[in-house]
């Protein structure tokens, strides 16, 4: 969707469709015909409290009315979602050009929402689906954004964080058939080969196994797929703040291997490449926009299936830095992925890590499509993580690491097992497996499992939702905002 700003009133936007907000205990700031919006209020029709819709023609547009609620409780995420239940309506009205009057003294983090939420709802995966040339059918073409004051670098912004999510969301739903990991190493060459100054080094199985990363081949072992280690760098000439390592977990299908997942707990296992589908956009629009930053990008992809070279419950291999692996239960096979994927990103120089896995089932349980689950071996990086989500609208919740959890998955016959020894903690577990490859290096591990598809928000509800894209970026821009 093509999105612009002006500082004109709505109607002399060209727009066929004109959204206005109001909120509780407000009027109509610019009304039409002497007064024909206010008086939809007046009749009832139009209302005040949140989220309520109402559609009229008038002054010789046709405007959509919705209820933002109380003025104080207003926010980014109100914005998005009131956003969502717009466009919805003007999607089955036909719009093409679509104009928010942006509502009076709002920030611009709320007005760059309204973009997020409109684009975000208008999203479709259509890759797969017979063509329909109704043009009602493919939602509103452009979004304009009119206010008093210049909102163009916000709307700017939102415009391409909500691109860079959506583009996620086309890789999340992609099946895995469709895209494998030699897919989504093209996707990576596809996208450093259009953005200047963002490389792109994709390593598969020799060299990977040529590296010693042994914990990140007991998973492609099995597999006939090629696996994909795909690196990412950008540098910007003057960067700030610390070289930012991002790691995502891209099982490209995750059937368990011999600890095979039952038939309900497989289906969804397309989307086990969520984290990586997140780091890989974030890192190009990181690259796109030129932030002052450095960064490096670290993506582990493969299937997890079965064969005869699979690995099997038992066997014992060895990370890339030597610490020995006795692999007890082949379904958790996103730390070995990742185990090797966090040392890479050290030896290419990361300070701080970053990683993004729909690593346990166990975080659904505890936080559902909320929050996702985060643990940190550092408590101002951490925080810093926080803050960003909860910046961009992607809320994450602390979980602890503890000395006791690290025993737990002490090794019987080699340094460390894949899993504890009973049912317990299962993220909290994934995450020590995942500290001690991270070492002292400032690390947030985000257990995404919960949120990254059907996460139930009215504006990414169903399938890959392209959760984190937001948060990666919010974050990298914090960096380059602190101290270099
Ligand atoms: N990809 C799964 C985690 C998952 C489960 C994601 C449900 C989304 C929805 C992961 O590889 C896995 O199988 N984890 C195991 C770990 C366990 C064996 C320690 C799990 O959570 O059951
Ligand atoms: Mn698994
Ligand atoms: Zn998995």
């Amino acid at each position: 969707m093509n999105v612009t700003t002006t500082t004109q009133p709505p109607l002399q936007s060209g727009a066929d469709t004109i959204a206005v907000g109001v909120f509780e205990d407000e009027g109509i700031a610019h009304d039409v015909d002497g007064g024909a919006l206010e008086a939809l209020l007046d009749r009832g029709e139009a209302r005040r409290s949140f989220g309520h819709l109402a559609v009229s023609h008038a002054g010789g547009g046709r405007f959509i009315l919705v209820g933002l609620g109380e003025r104080s409780a207003f926010d980014a995420e109100r914005a998005r979602r009131a956003a969502a239940t717009v466009l919805g309506r003007a999607r089955e009205l036909g719009t093409q050009t679509l104009c928010w009057e942006v509502p009076h003294h709002v920030d611009d983090d709320v007005a760059g929402a309204l973009v997020e939420g409109t684009l975000l709802a208008n999203y479709r995966f259509t890759l797969f689906k017979g063509g329909d040339d109704d043009t009602s059918a493919r939602g509103p073409g452009a979004l304009v954004l009119s206010a008093h004051d210049d909102l163009a670098p916000a709307a700017a912004r939102a415009a391409a964080l909500a691109g860079a999510q959506n583009a996620a969301r086309d890789l999340q739903n992609r099946p895995a058939n469709d895209l494998t990991p030699t897919a989504l190493a093209d996707e990576a060459r596809r996208l450093a080969g259009a953005i200047a100054g963002l490389e792109v080094e994709v390593l598969g199985r020799a060299e990977i196994e040529a590296r010693g990363m042994g914990a990140f081949a007991a998973v492609f072992r099995g597999s006939d797929q090629e696996p994909a280690l795909i690196v990412l760098r950008y540098a910007h000439p003057e960067p700030r703040g610390p070289v930012l390592g991002m790691v995502g977990k891209a099982v490209t299908f995750d059937s368990g291997g011999l600890t095979i997942k039952t038939g309900p707990g497989m289906v969804e296992m397309k989307f086990d490449m969520s984290g990586g589908a997140a780091v890989l956009e974030a890192a190009a629009l990181v690259a796109r926009r030129e932030l002052p930053v450095r960064l490096v990008a670290v993506i582990g992809a493969t299937d997890n299936v079965i064969s005869g070279r699979s690995i099997k419950p038992g066997d014992i291999v060895s990370a890339a830095d030597g610490t020995t692996i006795e692999i007890n239960n082949t379904d958790a096979e996103g730390r070995l992925v990742l185990a090797d994927c966090i040392l890479h990103a050290r030896e290419l120089g990361a300070e701080r890590l970053v990683d993004l896995a729909t690593l346990t089932g166990g975080v659904v349980t505890a936080l559902g499509s909320v929050y996702a689950g985060v643990m940190s071996n550092d408590d101002a990086w951490c925080a810093a993580v926080t803050a960003a989500g909860d910046a961009a609208g992607e809320p994450v919740w602390r979980l602890p690491l503890h000395p006791r959890y690290a025993e737990a998955i002490e090794g019987v016959y080699a340094d460390i097992t894949n899993t504890g020894r009973d049912r317990k903690a299962h993220p909290l577990m994934g995450a020590e497996f995942l500290h001690r490859f991270a070492g002292d290096v400032p690390w947030a591990h985000l257990d995404i499992a919960g949120v990254a598809n059907d996460n139930g928000l009215p504006y990414t509800g169903k399938g890959g939702a392209g959760w984190g894209v937001r948060l990666l970026v919010t974050l990298t821009e914090s960096l380059a905002a602190g101290p270099s």
